[in-house]
This record gives structure tokens, sequence and C-alpha cells, in this order.
């Protein structure tokens, strides 16, 4: 037993013929931030999909705190996609309270009396941890990507999630505000004491955030059967306990 919040042992991903992931061998400590990188079509996303539990391994074993990983998306995993996975029909309120409604009336997503009012409260105060205090009624069409990807955040760290997985998330966003969104995930990681693994396509961005930068990528090709092999983590790099941009002023907050 290792110990590891979640763990990946000879985990492969494949659809028909096509190898996209083989022999993940992974151990992910609670509190870690790691990174993702790869070119691609190597399999990133596909990677996220197997760790929420929306598709299964085809080979191999998953474990979250040594427990065989629940089919669905738990309530221990929230996760923010490459691409704006926001409702549009629901405001920014209502889009975060569908969370805790999903999670706590599966069948009608739906909640009443005090359990709805306690509901908006906590998506409330979730809205303004990620900084929309402001715009709690606005509807996703009416508010920037960034603020899309903050409501996305907050819908997925509502169910209070040991781990976040975001896929790509700030990759849409222009150089000043993937600055802000830098500053907040790091805050959020640390102050609900989040798990995070992230995929993104920017290296600054991978070793800058992450404590830990895993790069996937093929080991090998066959020219003439190009499916036939998958990607795999051809790199494995510890960083640092903290991320770089944060370890001066969390000292200074801890002593
Ligand atoms: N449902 C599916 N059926 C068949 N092939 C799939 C399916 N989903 C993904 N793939 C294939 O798996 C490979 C990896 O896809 P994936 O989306 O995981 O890559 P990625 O690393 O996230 O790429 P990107 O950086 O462009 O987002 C691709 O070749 C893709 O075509
Ligand atoms: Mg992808």
């Amino acid at each position: 037993m290792t110990g590891a919040l979640l763990s990946l042992q000879n985990v492969w991903v494949e659809y028909g013929d096509k190898v996209v992931l083989e022999k993940m061998n992974l151990d992910v400590a609670e509190g870690a931030f790691l990174s993702i990188v790869g070119p691609s079509g190597a399999g990133k996303s596909s990677f996220l999909r197997v760790i929420v539990g929306q598709e299964q391994p085809t080979r191999g074993k998953i474990l979250l705190d040594g427990q065989p990983l629940a089919p669905e998306c738990g309530p221990d995993r929230g996760v923010v996609f490459q691409r704006y996975s926001v409702f549009p029909h629901l405001s920014a309120l209502q889009n975060t309270v569908f969370g805790i409604e999903c999670a706590e009336a599966p069948l009608m997503a739906r909640l009443f009396g005090s359990a709805k009012r306690k509901a908006t409260e906590e998506g409330a105060a979730m809205l303004a941890a990620v900084g929309l205090a402001d715009s709690m009624h606005l509807y996703p069409a009416q508010m920037s990507g960034g603020m899309q990807q903050r409501l996305a955040i907050a819908q997925a760290l509502i169910k209070r999630p040991r781990i976040l997985l975001l896929d790509e998330p700030f990759g849409a966003l222009d150089p000043g505000i993937r600055a802000d969104m830098h500053g907040l995930i790091t805050q959020l990681w640390r102050d609900y004491g989040l798990t995070i693994i992230m995929v993104t396509h920017d290296i600054k961005e991978a070793f800058t955030l992450g404590t830990r930068v895993l790069a996937l990528d093929k080991r090998r090709h066959d020219p003439h059967a190009p499916h036939r092999y998958g990607a795999t983590a051809v790199y494995d790099l510890p960083l640092r306990s903290r991320p770089l941009s944060e370890s001066a002023p969390a000292a200074a907050a801890e002593s």
C-alpha cells in the first residue's frame, strides 16, 4: 500500500484497436498540484475522464484512498473541462446551486424550503470565493470567458471535492486574466486543502503552479500502425511542496 490519495496501476485506455494510454502507473499524494503536459492527442483529456469516472480504463485499476474508484463522478472529484462547462440557461447562482442539488437530490435535482435556502447561501459564498459576488444573477452569455471559468470552478468546488481536475481551464483566456486565475486557483488549492490535477499546454504555467509535472507522450511509435502504441508518463518531475508564485507569502502566513 502506498498511502497515495489516488493510485493508477497499469491503466490502459483503448478505443477499439487504438491505444491511447498504456501502462500508466502513478501515485498522487494528497495535497499535490500535478500539472500534466503533452502533445495534442496524447490522451490528456482521456486520462482525466478515467479519473473522473466518466470512462472506465480498458485495463488496470484506479484506487482512491486504496478503494476502487466509484464508477460515476462522485462528490470526491470535481472537474472543470477544456471548454466552458456551465449551463447556459441557468444564472451563475443557479449554476452553482445545481451542483449541490445534483449531489443531494439526484433524481429530481431540486431542493425545497430550508435545504434550498442553505444551498443558495453556500452557492453565494462560493461565488464570492471565486470573485463573482457581484455577478450572481448573470447568465453565462453575459459573462466574459474568465468569469465563465470562475463559475465553472465554483460549480466544481461547491461539492467540496477532495480532487479538482482541470482540463486546460485557462487556455482560452488572455494573459492578464490568466494571471488572475493563477492567483485564484493557488488560493483555492491552499484554502480548501485540495489535490489538483491540471492539464495545460502552457509549460510555464505547468511549472509555476504545479508541485509536480507529468509529461504524457508515446515512448514507441510504429509508422505502419500509428494507433498501436499509446502514450504514457515519459517524464515525472517532482518540484516543490508549494507553487513557486506562492512560496514566499505562504511561508510568511504560516509563521
Ligand atoms: N470516444 C473516443 N473514441 C475514439 N477515439 C477517441 C475517443 N476519445 C478520444 N479519442 C482519441 O484519443 C486520443 C487522445 O485524445 P484526447 O482528447 O485525450 O487528447 P488530448 O491529449 O487531450 O489532446 P488535446 O491536447 O488536443 O486536448 C485522440 O487520438 C482521440 O482521437
Ligand atoms: Mg484535451
